[in-house]
């Protein structure tokens, strides 16, 4: 179903608007002045708090690298949050034309403040995305894990993997880099704690969403992407977790006095059920570099 055709109080809609539709000035609050909302790429040495913003574009800059990005004629980021990538590829790095889709009204609202004349931003779903001219490069960082409902049966959800990976194919010309940054899930034991936060995560807060095993995604690149390296990068995630916990806990009347106590409770279960989790190892978060055949 496409966006167009999405009922208003359609149900993926709403929990992503439920989540990125909280307001901007608080995410500036959460996120600081990078406003990413993914993982960073840290020195050993550095501290977590200090060092965000510098670990947050470390991380896009990697990206671009990996991508092939930096000298690009036009660039794809599906699921592209507040445009930081869109605006780095373009005002730092000398791709000519950068285009983000995202489903949060608000978002756009952001990006279009930049006044980035390279950047285009559409309010679409990846799947109804079209393009005349193909891309050079792609990103998807950490908005997989929304693409796919937790509620269908196994098999169709491996499909529905499939279909993102053959509309991102579709998009890119021969050659093209994709990078995605996605969490997948691991099988381990469940105990009681845990089982009652991923309950919280998928009933309350991230609506159906379901985070892949890999293998659910590798099945959809086989023929159509060349995997150039598969890392896992857990630690990334959960320590951008634990800085955004870290600033809400210093912004926290300013928070509840923009989006109320309810909803800064819930940011905070959210953190810190993702952080411990991606630490016990329950949840990964891979870098997949790919090329396009
Ligand atoms: C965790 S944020 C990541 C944003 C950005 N990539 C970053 O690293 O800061 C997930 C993003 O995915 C977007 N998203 C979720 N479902 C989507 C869909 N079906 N189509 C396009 N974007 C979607 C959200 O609107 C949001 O911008």
């Amino acid at each position: 179903m496409t966006i167009a055709t999405m009922p208003a109080a359609h149900p993926e809609l709403d929990a992503i608007r439920h989540h990125y539709e909280v307001g901007n000035s608080f995410y500036r609050l959460l996120l600081g002045p990078t406003m990413m909302y993914s993982g960073g790429y840290w020195a050993a040495d550095e501290d977590l708090h200090a060092a965000h913003d510098e670990a947050q574009l470390r991380k896009i800059d990697t990206f671009i690298d990996l991508a092939g990005a930096g000298d690009a004629r036009r660039v794809l980021d599906i699921g592209s949050g507040w445009g930081t990538m869109l605006d780095r590829v373009t005002r730092i790095h000398g791709a000519e034309q950068a285009v983000g889709v995202t489903l949060s009204r608000t978002q756009k609202e952001w990006v279009d403040a930049l006044a980035n004349p390279r950047v285009a931003i559409r309010v679409e779903s990846w799947e109804d995305h079209r393009a005349d001219d193909p891309y050079d490069a792609a990103f998807c960082v950490n908005a997989l894990e929304h693409f796919v409902s937790a509620s269908l049966p196994a098999k169709d959800r491996t499909r529905r993997f499939g279909t993102f990976f053959e509309k991102v194919h579709s998009l890119l010309r021969p050659g093209a880099g994709f990078v995605l940054h996605t969490m997948t899930a691991e099988r381990q034991p469940l105990n009681r704690e845990l089982l009652q936060d991923l309950k919280f995560l998928q009933r309350e807060e991230f609506k159906d969403c379901h985070i892949p095993h890999l293998h659910e995604l590798t099945a959809g690149v086989e023929g159509l992407f060349e995997v150039v390296e598969i890392r896992n990068e857990r630690e990334s995630f959960s320590q951008a977790c634990r800085v955004w916990l870290t600033q809400l806990a210093e912004n926290r009347a300013a928070a509840v006095a923009l989006e109320g106590e309810e909803v800064v409770a819930r940011f905070e279960r959210y953190l810190d059920i993702f952080a411990y989790t991606l630490e016990d190892g329950y949840f990964n978060n891979f870098r997949i570099v790919l090329t396009r055949r």
